[in-house]
């Protein structure tokens, strides 16, 4: 029986789609690259961000006889808001598709464009602009230890002028990931969940328009996990922000819009986890 989504290279209206990228308004990007203040993002409600990879290929030269596909001619549209879990085995590239889309790392060849700007075109402050337009979230957390949880939550923003008050949004977002009375602990006091929140309400100081997360909940045990999805996915439903998570756990594909599976660098078919097959949603 099939209850979820029915996802299929035919169904035009599944979020992760081989149609075309309509000319969407740019404005949100464009409107923060070359800013001096970080004023763009501390608008209202985002609507999500498009993200099309066009031939995204990613070679790593191991030796002179080594060579790794980690991205091999992936082709791919999310829609605007739409929530996609990226599906494979331990070395299938998934990472290394979530870092060439936030920006952190760049493609051996093929293009890749946020909201219908191409990013692997962009370079200097322009690039690192673009990058804090993005949320990521990784399975390590990666906070900084000396810093209490207000200013790990501050941290991606303290070197920027930005039009609205910081400390007042930052302390937001922390009790919005239930850490309210928290501000000043530092990370090391905190449960893993805990720093799992704090990374996340970090991901979420530029008001991100696309949130990245990488194994969110590889290093926590499974109810810790459950808490950490749940957050994620309110957070989804709440800001509006396109959401893509690679992930080993079939409780991060169900709850999400479409599955993406890569094997080997490759985008491939596989099976959707409320039964039939998903078809790998890439274009013709
Ligand atoms: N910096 C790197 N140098 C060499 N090979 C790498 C590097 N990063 C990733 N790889 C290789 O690329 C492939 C995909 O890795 P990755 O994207 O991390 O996979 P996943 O996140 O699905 O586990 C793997 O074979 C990995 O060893
Ligand atoms: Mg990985």
């Amino acid at each position: 029986m099939t209850e979820g989504p029915e996802l299929g290279s035919s169904d035009m209206s599944s979020p992760v789609t081989a149609s075309p990228q309509s000319n969407g308004d740019t404005a949100t990007v464009t409107s923060v690259i070359g800013a001096e203040s970080v004023g763009a993002v501390s608008g209202e409600r985002g609507s999500g961000a498009t993200v099309r990879l066009e031939g995204v290929t990613k070679r790593y030269a191991i030796d002179k006889d080594v060579v790794i596909m980690a991205a091999d001619d992936v082709n791919l549209d999310f829609a605007a808001g739409s929530s996609t879990a990226l599906m494979g085995a331990s070395g299938s590239g998934k990472s290394t598709l979530l870092h060439l889309m936030g920006a952190m790392d760049t493609p051996t060849s093929g293009r890749i464009f946020i909201d219908g700007q191409e990013i692997t075109a962009l370079s200097g402050r322009k690039l690192a602009a673009h990058r804090r337009s993005i949320g990521f979230v990784f399975q390590r957390f990666h906070l900084l230890p000396a810093l209490s949880v207000e200013a790990n939550v501050m941290a991606p923003l303290l070197p920027y002028r930005t039009n609205f008050d910081l400390k007042a949004r930052a302390r937001e977002l922390i009790a919005s990931v239930g850490l309210a009375g928290r501000e000043n602990t530092i990370p090391s006091r905190l449960s893993g969940g805990q720093q799992q929140r704090v990374a996340i309400a970090r991901a979420l100081i530029g008001r991100p328009n696309l949130l990245l997360a990488d194994e969110p909940t590889g290093n926590l045990d499974s109810t810790t996990g459950d808490e950490i999805l749940k957050l994620l996915f309110d957070l989804h439903r709440d800001h509006g922000v396109t959401l893509i998570i690679a992930t080993h756990d079939p409780r991060v594909a169900e709850r999400c819009q479409s599955i993406v599976r890569v094997k080997d660098g490759v985008v491939v078919a596989g099976p959707h986890p409320h039964g039939g097959q998903v078809t790998a949603p890439v274009r013709p």
